[in-house]
C-alpha cells in the first residue's frame, strides 16, 4: 500500500503521532539539536537509555525507547560521524527507522527535517522518496502477505517561511518515490504476464491516468517502418514485438528522447543462456519500465519541455522462427548488422529505437538498458555505466545522479573501440567475438549504439548491475530496484528548469 507523507511546521514533539525517530550523529549524541528541545523528563530518560544501551550512533543503530507520555515510542537512530553525514546517510537512517517502527506495529511515525549542513528542500525530497522506496516489497504472489503496518510519515519542524517551497519539494519526493515503486513492480512482473502487449496496454493506461500521449506500433507497422532489428530479435517469441512511443509536451523548451531497452524475457535466443544467467532475465525490460514511468513523472509534475519515451518491446526466445547467427540485418537506418550472437540482442533492438529517436530531431537522446554482463563485472551491482558522445548531457546526468544517489561512472568512448565492432560482411557486428577475452564489452556495446544516433547529443546508461538486488538492503527490497527512474526524472526536472 502506498505511503502517506505529510509536512508540518509543528515541532516534532507537538505531533500526536504514535512514534518519533531521532537521528543522532556520533559527534552530537549528548547535544542533539532535536532532543535538546525535549521536556526535562524525556531528556533525562533518553540520557539514561543512551548510557545503559551504549548507544554510540553507529550508522543504522536503532534503539527503541518506550515512554509513559506522548509519544509512546522514541527511536534513537545512529547516523555515524558528522564528517561523513550526507543525504544518503539520512535516507538510510529513515529506512532503518521506518522498518523498525513497522515491526513495532506503529501506524504513524514522525521525524524532524532539521539536519546539519543540509538544505531543507533536499532533505524533504529525499526523505519523501525514501518513505515510498523502503516500504515496498514484491508480495503480489505471496499467499500469506505481511502488510506494512506503518501508514504515514510526518516530516516535522518545517520553517514557516519556507513552507511553500518545502511543499513543492515534498511533492517531487512523493512522485520520485512512488514512480520508482511502480517501476519496481513492473520489472518484477513475471515474463508470462508482462509480454510486449501487456507492457503496451499498461502504457496506454498510464497515459490516460497521467495525461500523456501513447502510440503503439505493432508488428505490421514495424514491418512498414523497416524496423528489422526489432522484428528479428522478436521473431522467436510467441508474443509478438511492438514499439511503444510516449510523448508529453508542455510549452516550449528542450526536446529530450528517452529510449529504454524492453526485452520482456532474455533467454539468449539460439545462443541460449545457462540456468544461472537466465533466472533473473525478466529484468531485461527494466530500461523500458524506467522510461514509461519517467514520462509519467514529467506529466505528473507538469514539467516544461518536450519529452518522448521510445520503448522497443520483444521477447528473445529460441525456436524455429528465431533469428540466427550469420544473419545480416538491414535496420531502419539502412546500416547493416551482422549477427554473431543472438544473446547480444539489446543493441539490435536499440539500433532501430535510437535511429527512430534521432529522426524526431531531439536536443538530447538518453537511453537506459540492462545491456551487458561486462558492466556488472566492471562496476558491480550499485553503479551504472555512463557513456555518450556529448559532455553536456553526460554532465547533466552526473549531476542528477548525485542528487538522487543513483550512482554512475563514465567509461571512455575513444575511436579504437569502434574498430572492434566493424564487421567483415556488414557494417557492424553485434559482438566483438565469441571467443572470450576481447575485453571492454560495455564500451564496445555503447560504440555500437552510437552508430545509430546520427550525431544527436546522446548519453547511454548501462544498468545491468544496479537494476536488480539479490537481497534486501537499505531502502531496496530484493528483486527489481527501480534504478534509473529517479535519475531520469531528476534529469528531466533539471532540463525543464
Ligand atoms: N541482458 C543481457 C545483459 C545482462 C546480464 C543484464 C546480466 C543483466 C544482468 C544482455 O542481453 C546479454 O545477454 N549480454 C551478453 C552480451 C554478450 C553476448 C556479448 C552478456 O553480457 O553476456
Ligand atoms: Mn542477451
Ligand atoms: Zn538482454
Amino acid at each position: 500500500m502506498a505511503m502517506d507523507v505529510k509536512l508540518t511546521t509543528q515541532p516534532l514533539l507537538k505531533s500526536t503521532d504514535d512514534a518519533v525517530a531521532i537521528f543522532f550523529l556520533k559527534d552530537h549524541i549528548k547535544t542533539n539539536n532535536v532532543a535538546q528541545k525535549f521536556p526535562p523528563e524525556l531528556k533525562t530518560l533518553l540520557q539514561a537509555v543512551i548510557g545503559e544501551c551504549e548507544f554510540t550512533a553507529e550508522p543504522d543503530q536503532c534503539i527503541p525507547v518506550h515512554t509513559k507520555t506522548n509519544p509512546r515510542l522514541i527511536l534513537l537512530i545512529g547516523c555515524g560521524e558528522k564528517a561523513k553525514f550526507n543525504l544518503e546517510r539520512m535516507r538510510l537512517a529513515l529506512s532503518t527507522a521506518m522498518k523498525a517502527a513497522n515491526n513495532l506495529n506503529v501506524k504513524n511515525l514522525a521525524v524532524s527535517i532539521t539536519a546539519p549542513d543540509l538544505q531543507a528542500q533536499e532533505v524533504v525530497t529525499s526523505l519523501a522518496e525514501t518513505a515510498h522506496l523502503c516500504t515496498y516489497r514484491f508480495d503480489k504472489y505471496k499467499s500469506e502477505k505481511k502488510p506494512f503496518k506503518l501508514q504515514s510519515l510526518v516530516l516535522a519542524d518545517a520553517p514557516e517561511n519556507e513552507f511553500k517551497q518545502l511543499t513543492e519539494a515534498l511533492n517531487i519526493g512523493n512522485v520520485l518515490g512512488s514512480l520508482a515503486r511502480e517501476t519496481r513492480e513492473l520489472v518484477n512482473t513475471p515474463p508470462d504476464i508482462c509480454t510486449p502487449d501487456y507492457f503496451a496496454e499498461l502504457s496506454k493506461k498510464l497515459g490516460k491516468e497521467y495525461g500523456f500521449k501513447v502510440t503503439i506500433y505493432d508488428k505490421k507497422e514495424l514491418e512498414k517502418m523497416d524496423m528489422q532489428g526489432i522484428l528479428h530479435v522478436g521473431a522467436g517469441g510467441s508474443n509478438p514485438p511492438c514499439m511503444v512511443v510516449a510523448e508529453y509536451k508542455n510549452g516550449k523548451g528542450k526536446k529530450t528522447a528517452f529510449v529504454g531497452k524492453g526485452v520482456c524475457f532474455d533467454s539468449g535466443g539460439l545462443d541460449i543462456k545457462p540456468a544461472n544467467g537466465m533466472d533473473t532475465m525478466k529484468l531485461d525490460k527494466a530500461g523500458a519500465c524506467t522510461v514509461i514511468h519517467t514520462i509519467a513523472g514529467c506529466a505528473k509534475l507538469g514539467l516544461k519541455g518536450h519529452f518522448i519515451g521510445i520503448m522497443p518491446m520483444v521477447e528473445n526466445m529460441p525456436g524455429s522462427s528465431a533469428y540466427k547467427p550469420g544473419e545480416i540485418i538491414v535496420t531502419r537506418s539502412k546500416k547493416t548488422i551482422e549477427i554473431l550472437n543472438t544473446d547480444a540482442e539489446g543493441r539490435v533492438i536499440l539500433s532501430d529505437a535510437l535511429f527512430y529517436a534521432s529522426e524526431q530531431k531531439p536536443d538530447y537522446i538518453v537511453d537506459v538498458a540492462t545491456l551487458t554482463g561486462a558492466c556488472v563485472v566492471a562496476l558491480g551491482n550499485s553503479v551504472a555505466g555512463l557513456m555518450g558522445n556529448n559532455q553536456e548531457i553526460i554532465s547533466k546526468i552526473k549531476n542528477a545522479a548525485a542528487k538522487r544517489y543513483e550512482r554512475v561512472w563514465e567509461l571512455p568512448m575513444d575511436d579504437d573501440y569502434y574498430e572492434m565492432i566493424k564487421s567483415e560482411f556488414g557494417d557492424v557486428k553485434n559482438v566483438v567475438s565469441n571467443t572470450p577475452g576481447g575485453g571492454a564489452g560495455t564500451i564496445t556495446a555503447a560504440k555500437f549504439l552510437e552508430v545509430f544516433v546520427g550525431g544527436t547529443p546522446w548519453a547511454h546508461l548501462d544498468i545491468a548491475g544496479p537494476a536488480w538486488a539479490v537481497q534486501e538492503k537499505g531502502y531496496f527490497s530484493s528483486g527489481a530496484t527501480g534504478f534509473g527512474l529517479r535519475l531520469l526524472l531528476q534529469t528531466a526536472i533539471d532540463l525543464s528548469d
